[in-house]
């Protein structure tokens, strides 16, 4: 969900509703705000997108007001209606509260609250939050102090943000496990899930610790533990704009973001190399000795993070001889995983706050195994904890469907893989070069893809018309590739599309093939390993079976040709780097399959941005 306080001299309506509008992306299936005016608290929500609340609004007008919270909602508990959308309100409706998370312990508190003759009107647990904050309130707690009291009885994740009738000029906010940052403005001030909401106001923000209170008003911001003791919080400068966050002439957030892929590798890969020639990380809170005793890496993540994880898995293993395994985030803690003070878990999510990522990586911490982050949201929760942290700089990922962020995933792995085999004696400082040379030719490679785009955009559009399957074949690094490419077909163009390796299709998978069943096959380049063979064998064999194959092949490879109903060329690279380029026109078909199907590619049905539920 995507979580806005605002408390100055604007109208907050507005600012609210704008910056809701640069966080829709963490939840769109509701929204709400809830402004003071004249001490009565005011209010609008309704289920759908934001627009429709926008409507509402519009016939509805709220009063003019200063201080207000708002709220977009990816349901969690209660369906997606506008009685469960928020905020929610105390039973003496003089407190409101917008929640993002889940209270574990809801149905416990909600039975001592209906004991106690409270009346509920939603499904949702984030309506306890709000009776609780009701109930201090009439006993006489100021907001910040119940604000406290209320989050130590709550179980789970929360970001609560809360205004009273009774408190003009206030807003307070709560954090446990879910994501929280305060903008500091000129006589106004701000909460939200994430900076997108108020960069177009300030770029000074102050990142919260866990178990915290803030209080802001015009003019201050006070941080407390939850028992009003004074706290520290971090202050930091943003240095994107807010440029960053709008489509610049794009159709979709995902198209920009697919156009922007090489500059994201270049920046993922920008000052990496240090004077000494080593490879340099973003924050290392653990000492190559620790490094060097590790003997097993674990890569954790979700969704694309996950499939950039199985392509580091290749590499890792490669590159520094260490055992490595790739593990579903939310899969791994429950599961009893064999870790301890050597193992080294790898943890990859864009957003940093992915809840089945962040238990996964608490798990293993509790299990003293070190950690080491990928992320592209600085101070998110998952770098927080980690041990070190590279950063993918790839700036904002707005669209739902992941592909700057899966890229430049897929590339931090790299430069992680060659860190680890550097300081464990596996490569030296040419061979590391020679890698990073080639690393960092591939931006250009990127960008010739994307220059060539246009047959596979007009093979989208005709594949739009009448297709409602799609496989996706691979091998070596190129599996996980397919994964990702047919990920990206479910996710925004709503096809059944599956991934397959593409030497395990003969033992099952195969049978499904008919005549002029579209299959996507990405080809290894042709080396001195048999491994591009086998791969044109596997199409041979698809082929025979009448399948109509989309082939994506190193230039010049003329092995391939004669099996290809259509080619997409790929720029010459390694085979370990080749996802690189082989990825780029699987999401751009995805993009514009989608596009053409007039789906609404960058907040797709039933998904988000950022899932900070387990
Ligand atoms: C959500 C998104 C996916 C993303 C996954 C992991 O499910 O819809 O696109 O790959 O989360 O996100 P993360 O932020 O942890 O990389």
């Amino acid at each position: 969900c995507g979580i806005v306080g605002y408390c100055g001299h604007q109208q907050a309506e507005h600012v609210i509703i704008e910056g809701l509008r640069r966080l829709e992306y963490r939840g769109y299936d509701s929204a709400g705000l809830a402004v003071v005016a004249d001490g009565t608290l005011h209010w609008a929500k309704k289920a759908g997108k934001l627009a429709n609340l926008a409507t509402e609004l519009e016939t509805h007008r709220l009063p003019d007001s200063n201080q207000g919270i708002g709220h977009t909602r990816w349901a969690t508990h209660g369906a997606p209606t506008d009685a469960n959308a928020h905020p929610h309100l105390s039973a003496d409706g003089k407190v409101a509260v917008v929640h993002n998370g889940i209270i574990e312990n809801f149905a416990t508190l909600k039975a001592e609250l209906i004991a106690e003759g409270v009346i509920f009107s939603s499904d949702t647990d984030t309506e306890v939050a709000a009776h609780l904050l009701g109930r201090e309130t009439a006993r006489g707690a100021g907001l910040a102090e119940a604000m406290g009291r209320v989050a130590t009885r709550l179980a789970g994740a929360f970001t609560l943000v809360a205004v009273s009738a009774d408190e003009p000029d206030v807003v307070v906010a709560a954090r446990r496990n879910s994501p929280l940052v305060v903008g500091l403005g000129e006589g106004e001030n701000f909460l939200a899930s994430d900076v997108a909401a108020f960069i177009e106001h300030t770029r000074d923000a102050l990142e919260l610790g866990q178990d915290q209170v803030v209080t802001i008003t015009p003019d201050s911001v006070a941080v407390t533990d939850f028992a009003g003791n004074p706290s520290e919080a971090h202050p930091y400068h943003v240095d994107w704009d807010l440029s960053a966050a709008e489509k610049q002439g794009y159709d979709w957030f995902m198209r920009k973001e697919i156009f922007e892929q090489p500059k994201a590798v270049a920046d993922t890969l920008l000052g990496r190399w240090s004077d000494r020639g080593e490879l340099v990380l973003d924050e290392v809170r653990i000492s190559p000795e620790e490094l060097r005793r590790i003997n097993k890496i674990v890569i954790v993540a979700c969704g694309s993070a996950f499939y950039a994880g199985m392509v580091a898995k290749y590499a890792i293993e490669h590159w520094t001889r260490v055992a490595c395994e790739v593990e579903l985030a939310s899969e791994f803690r429950y599961r009893d995983p064999i870790i301890d003070p050597m193992t080294l878990v790898i943890t990859i999510s864009q957003s940093g706050e992915t809840a089945d990522t962040l238990m996964a990586i608490r798990h293993a911490r509790e299990q003293h195994a070190r950690v080491i982050a990928i992320c592209n949201t600085n101070g998110a929760t998952i770098p927080r904890e980690s041990d070190a942290v590279i950063y993918t700089h790839a700036g904002p990922e707005i669209g739902v469907a992941s592909t700057k962020g899966f890229l430049t995933q897929v590339v931090a792995c790299y430069l992680l893989g060659l860190y680890l085999a550097q300081i464990r004696g596996m490569k030296y400082g040419d061979e590391i070069r020679a890698l990073v040379d080639e690393l960092e030719s591939m931006p250009d490679k990127i960008q010739r893809v994307l220059d060539g785009i246009e047959p596979v955009y007009e093979l989208a559009r005709k594949m739009a018309r009448d297709e409602d399957a799609v496989f996706f074949l691979g091998r070596h690094v190129g599996y996980p590739v397919a994964l990702e490419g047919a990920l990206k077909l479910k996710e925004i163009a709503y096809l059944h599309a599956e991934g397959f390796a593409a030497g395990e299709l003969k033992h099952g998978a195969i049978a499904v093939v008919e005549e002029g069943t579209p299959v996507f096959v990405v080809v290894p380049p042709e080396g001195r390993d048999q491994l591009h063979d086998k791969v044109v064998s596997n199409i041979e064999e698809i082929r025979a079976r009448g399948a109509r194959t989309i082939v994506l092949a190193e230039e010049g490879d003329t092995a391939v040709s004669a099996f290809a109903d259509m080619l997409i060329s790929l720029p010459r690279c390694s085979t370990l780097l080749q996802p690189l380029v082989a990825a780029v026109p699987l999401q751009a078909f995805a993009c514009e399959l989608a596009t053409a199907k007039g789906h609404d590619v960058d907040q797709p049905r039933n998904l988000a941005k950022s899932v900070t539920v387990e």
